[in-house]
């Protein structure tokens, strides 16, 4: 699916997946039949490097992803990795029907009304959904077209050229984490094709993506994501970042229905900390936000495709993991999210990985995975 820069180098060689995220640099290596895991990594993206899908020090940056690898002891240089939602722009558009190669021609007249700043300053991709042989003369066909300004994507390949590493791909996170998803998407029994919503909750931006079967129908990007948890949380009760993040990750709770509130009243709140009362007050308003943009898209994508039903719905990323976030956005929107397990159609040698820690990583994995997917795909 659509990606930004696609072949900036050929090679057959295979490719490692790289998530550059506001929280995490995490590395994929795939290979052989299965294909199989060879190996993980993953580290803290330190404060102020990477924000808002701008790399502030690249210097820096490029040194912390050399860390990376080398904790993944891999010798592949060649790597798959994508942009930051913030800095994306993925629009699935109606085009005339034409050829593939008539669209590189046209894709920039095209393009122009969906792309918010000077068409001649950004980096264009798209990938075709319809074939145009199967269309009628005069019939509109659909395309995912991906665009970014031309200056980040050059930020984001030196960075990687600097960290020892050889991009040959930057690719759109929301696809990437689809890839983990694919023998989901496939046709029913009956040969209908089902409608999934896949959303990301990562550090600092969320996705979603409506499909039909393999085929996306609405992309969007959530301005609400993890780290604002964590914000709410410091500015309560006047905590550094680091303290917030563990309270959030020990005791910060999505819903609070009637009983866990007078449970949680009643539980003796640590003399240093906030209680979970306490903390869940602090989160609220977060919450309301979240649970009010993922409803708003829903709306969206139901007036629009006039479907009424979603089949099946899949939840991801780091921020996915805040305890009773599930049922919250199941309570509030009547959708029952089930998480994505990104190790699952992987071959895995389990004397050497621990599975408890693959399974704890898991959400925040879907991406990365999905990136080293098509590091290795013949096709990608
Ligand atoms: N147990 C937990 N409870 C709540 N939140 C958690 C938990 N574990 C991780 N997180 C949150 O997940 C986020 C990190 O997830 P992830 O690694 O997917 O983000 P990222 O890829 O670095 O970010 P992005 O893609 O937005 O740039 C952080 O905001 C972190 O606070
Ligand atoms: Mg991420």
């Amino acid at each position: 699916m659509g990606s930004v820069l696609n072949n900036l180098l050929r090679s057959r060689s295979e490719a490692l997946g790289l998530e550059i995220g506001a929280a995490n640099l995490k590395l994929v290596e795939l290979g052989g039949r299965g294909p199989q895991l060879r190996s993980f990594a993953i580290r803290p993206t330190p404060g102020g490097l990477f924000h808002e899908g701008l790399i502030a020090d690249p210097g820096a940056l490029a040194e912390e992803v050399r860390e990376l690898v080398k904790e993944a002891h891999t010798r592949k240089r060649h790597v798959v990795t994508a942009l930051a939602n913030q800095v994306a722009i993925t629009r699935i558009i109606k085009v005339p029907r034409m050829e593939r190669k008539e669209l590189e021609e046209a894709i920039r007249w095209e393009a122009e009304r969906y792309i918010p700043f000077p068409i001649d300053e950004v980096v264009l991709d798209f990938d075709l959904l319809d074939d145009p042989a199967e269309l009628e003369e005069g019939e509109e066909m659909e395309i995912v077209l991906a665009a970014a300004k031309e200056e980040t994507v050059v930020q984001l390949v030196e960075t990687l050229f600097a960290a020892g590493l050889e991009p040959l791909v930057v690719d759109l996170k929301p696809f990437a984490g689809l890839r983990a998803l694919e023998p989901r998407l496939a046709p029913r029994e009956d040969g209908e094709r089902p409608i999934t919503l896949y959303l990301e909750v990562g550090a600092e931006s969320s996705s979603l993506v409506f499909l039909r079967g393999e085929r996306p129908l609405l992309v969007r990007t959530l301005r609400v994501a993890g780290r604002d948890f964590t914000q709410a949380i410091a500015r309560a009760f006047g905590m550094e970042p680091e303290q917030a993040e563990e309270v959030k990750r020990e005791y910060a709770l999505a819903t609070l229905s009637t009983e866990d509130e007078e449970a949680l009243l009643e539980l003796e709140a640590p003399k240093d900390r906030p209680s979970p009362a306490e903390i869940y007050d602090a989160i609220r308003t977060i919450l309301i936000d979240f649970t009010t943009e993922v409803r708003r898209s829903l709306d969206f994508f139901k007036s629009q495709f006039g479907e009424e039903n979603l089949d099946q719905a899949y939840i991801a990323g780091g921020g996915s993991k805040l305890k009773g976030l599930k049922g919250l956005l199941s309570d509030a929107l009547g959708i029952n999210f089930s998480e994505i397990d990104p190790w699952e159609n992987l071959k895995i040698d389990t004397g050497r990985f621990d599975a408890g820690l693959l399974q704890e990583l898991g959400p925040e994995f879907v991406v990365p995975v999905g990136l080293a997917l098509r590091g290795v795909s013949r096709v990608g």
